[in-house]
C-alpha cells in the first residue's frame, strides 16, 4: 500500500511535527509500505517529492531529530518556504496536491490547527481516502480545550474549574470579558492558566500568579486564537496515559508521570522539548490508581469518539482523585515523546505502533 505521511502545517506546532515526521518516516517498513513524504509549510504550501528512503528528502536535506530541535532556536525547525531541490515541488498557499487523493492511506502527523483539528479530516473525508487517527469530530473536540471539557463532563469525568472567553465576547466588551477573569480568578484563587482554547505544545500559555500579569498573558493568548481558556492551578501530580485501538476496541497504556517543573514555571514548551523532561514510565502509582486513570483514558477515548490513538493528560489530586486535563488526538510521536515510550514499556514497539495504527487505518 501507498502512504503518505503529511507533516509541517500552519500551526505554531510545525516544528514537533516536522522532527515527529522524521522518527516516523526512518520507522515505517518501506517493504511492506510505499511511503509519500508530503510537507506543508507554514504558510500552507505543499511540498511534494518522490520516496527517499535514505534521505527522506523532502528539502534535499534530512528531517531532523529531537536533538536537533533542542538545538534550534527554540524550535525553529521549519520547512523552507521554498524547494532547496530542483525535485521537490511546492503548490500554491492552500492548493492540494492531487496525488493526496491518490494514496491508499494517509497518516497526518500534524499538530494543531490545521491537521489535528478536523480540518485535514474533512478534506480527506471528502476525497474518500483512509487516514490514521480520529475523525472530523474527535479531532475537533481534540483540539478546543472548552468542549473538550463540556464532552467529558457530560459523560461524568471529572474536569477542573475553568471560563471561557469567546472572540465575539472581547469584542462586545474587552473590560466585562476581563472581568470574567478577573471574577474567576477571585473565586478558585491565583495563580490562574491563561490558554488559547485551540492550541498545543503550550504555546500560548501563561502561568498567571496576579492581576498584574494579566492583560499580558490575555495578549499573548490571544496572538495565538481569539478564544481563550481560563483553568486554575490544579495540585497535584501530572499523570498521563496512551489509548491505542485494538481489533477488539480501545486499551490503555501503562501510565507515565511528567516530574514537577523545576526550574521551569509549568510543563511548558523548553520544558517539553528543549530541556526534554523526563517522564517516568510507568508512572509509580498503586495498582488500584494506576487501573483507575487507564480506564478514565478509555473513558475518555470513548466520549469523544476517538480512532486510533489518544494521549489523555491527568492530574492526581493530593485528595487522590483524579482530574482529566485534555485528549490529544494526534500525540507528540518521536521516539523520546511520552505517548511511543508508555506503549514501548506495555509491549509495543515504536515501529510496531507506527505499523499497527496505518494497519487500524487500511482495514
Ligand atoms: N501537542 C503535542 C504535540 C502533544 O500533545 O504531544
Ligand atoms: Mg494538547
Amino acid at each position: 500500500p501507498r502512504v503518505a505521511v503529511v507533516f509541517g502545517g500552519r500551526s505554531s506546532e510545525h516544528a514537533i511535527s516536522v522532527v515527529t515526521a522524521g522518527a516516523v518516516l526512518r520507522a515505517i517498513d518501506r517493504a511492506k509500505y510505499d511511503v509519500l513524504p508530503i510537507g506543508i509549510t507554514a504558510d500552507g504550501r505543499w511540498a511534494l517529492t518522490a520516496d527517499d528512503p535514505e534521505r527522506m528528502a523532502i528539502t534535499g536535506r534530512t528531517l531532523p531529530n529531537v536533538e536537533q530541535l533542542a538545538e534550534s532556536d527554540t524550535g525553529s525547525v521549519l520547512l523552507p518556504a521554498e524547494p532547496a531541490n530542483r525535485e521537490v515541488v511546492y503548490t500554491e498557499p492552500g492548493a492540494v496536491p492531487k496525488v493526496l487523493g491518490e494514496v491508499d492511506v494517509v497518516f497526518p502527523m500534524l499538530h494543531g490547527p490545521y491537521g489535528e483539528d478536523g480540518t485535514l479530516q474533512g478534506l480527506l473525508e471528502l476525497a474518500g481516502v483512509p487516514y490514521v487517527g480520529s475523525g472530523v469530530l474527535a479531532s475537533a473536540v481534540g483540539m478546543d480545550k472548552e468542549y473538550m471539557k463540556r464532552i467529558f463532563a457530560s459523560f461524568g469525568l471529572p474536569v477542573g474549574p475553568y471560563t471561557v472567553v469567546r472572540p465575539r465576547e472581547w469584542k462586545r466588551d474587552e473590560t466585562a470579558a476581563r472581568k470574567k477573569i478577573v471574577d474567576f480568578a477571585g473565586e478558585h484563587g491565583w495563580p490562574v492558566f491563561v490558554k488559547p482554547a485551540r492550541a498545543g505544545s503550550s504555546f500560548g500559555i501563561t502561568k498567571v500568579d496576579d492581576l498584574a500579569a494579566l492583560d499580558e498573558a490575555i495578549a499573548e493568548a490571544r496572538r495565538h486564537d481569539p478564544k481563550i481558556i481560563v483553568e486554575s492551578l490544579l495540585r497535584g501530580r501530572e499523570i498521563e496515559c496512551g489509548v491505542l485501538e485494538f481489533e477488539d476496541g480501545p486499551r490503555a497504556s501503562f501510565p507515565a508521570e511528567i516530574p514537577p517543573a523545576g526550574a521551569h514555571d509549568f510543563y511548558d514548551f523548553e520544558a517539553k522539548y528543549i530541556d526534554s523532561a523526563e517522564g517516568i514510565v510507568p508512572a509509580p502509582l498503586t495498582e488500584e490508581q494506576t487501573g483507575r486513570v487507564q480506564e478514565l483514558a478509555v473513558r475518555a477515548f470513548e466520549a469523544a469518539s476517538c480512532e486510533g490513538l489518544v494521549r489523555a493528560d491527568f492530574f492526581l489530586l493530593d485528595n487522590g482523585e483524579f482530574v482529566i486535563n485534555e485528549i490529544n488526538t494526534m500525540p507528540g510521536f518521536t521516539p523520546i515523546s511520552m505517548y511511543p515510550r508508555m506503549w514501548e514499556a506495555s509491549g509495543v514497539s515504536y515501529p510496531e505502533l507506527v505499523d499497527r495504527l496505518i494497519g487500524a487505518a487500511l482495514d
